[in-house]
């Protein structure tokens, strides 16, 4: 019922010629996957040149940010008014840019509202710092930026959201969260989505784990009941890492 997704969170690498160029090795590789949904987040100077190629291609486009405006006095801002039409999904909240563009549980709050507004999929990013989930903080911090970024939302427009869980800790480090502790925490995001909204939404809820995914271990990571995905940064980056966590996921999910 929730179909599987390999995110490619691309970050500020790859210029628009590089990126061209990787979605095409992407595509030369793994092709088009009935039961994966290949999803690509390039810097935004890229989507425009990446939308003409998606036509071609069968993997859907993603914004890594957005500002909760329409338009204005924003110098260097993207709104969502600017990205409807061009992406499906934008990330939110990425603890890249909690930690170092000063976001927060309120603007990631706004942030999600106005994507849902302009009717692309928000992939709300929560997770804690090592700090926390070493003082076994884990679970309430989750709590919170979960209740947080979905504060104010229906029912319906939570449906059309996606939460990825990505510890800090675990980005980029080479240290990925276990499969197990990974799935019991989507697993406690579901509970709250379910709290919050009844278990009919909190079961069509897409949930991606993030955070040091690799070919290695996305088949235990996708083998957890409550993971429906992963969120990949530097293993997007590279074609045949990529393709093959596609790969893979497809398999598991009887492609
Ligand atoms: P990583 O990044 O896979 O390089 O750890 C994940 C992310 O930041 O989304």
């Amino acid at each position: 019922m929730r179909k599987p997704m390999m995110a490619g969170n691309w970050k500020m690498n790859k210029t628009v010629p590089e990126a061209l160029a990787l979605a095409r090795q992407i595509h030369a590789l793994v092709g088009g996957s009935a039961v994966v949904e290949q999803l690509l987040c390039p810097p935004s100077i890229c989507l425009h040149a990446l939308k003409m190629l998606a036509e071609e291609m069968p993997f859907s486009l993603g914004a890594q940010n957005c500002h909760w405006e329409e338009s204005g006095a924003y110098t260097g801002e993207i709104s969502p008014a600017m990205l409807r039409g061009l992406v499906d999904y934008v990330i939110i909240g990425h603890s890249e840019r909690r930690q170092l563009f000063g976001e927060s549980d309120e603007t990631v709050n706004q942030k999600t509202r106005a994507a849902l507004a302009h009717g692309i999929t928000p992939v709300v990013c929560v997770g804690e710092m090592l700090e926390q989930n070493e003082r076994g903080q884990t679970g309430e911090t989750i709590n919170r930026q979960v209740r947080a970024a979905l504060d104010g939302l229906s029912g319906a427009q939570v449906q059309s959201s996606i939460i990825a869980y990505e510890p800090i800790w675990a980005i980029g480090t080479g240290r990925a969260a276990t499969a197990g502790t990974a799935g019991d925490i989507c697993g406690q995001v579901r509970a709250i989505l379910g709290e919050m909204h009844g278990e009919t939404v909190a079961d069509t809820v897409r949930i991606l784990y993030g955070g040091s995914t690799k070919p290695d271990n996305i088949g235990a990571i996708m083998r957890e009941a409550h993971i429906d995905g992963a969120l990949i940064g530097g293993a997007a980056l590279e074609a045949a890492s990529y393709a093959e966590m596609v790969r893979i996921t497809g398999e598991m999910y009887g492609a």
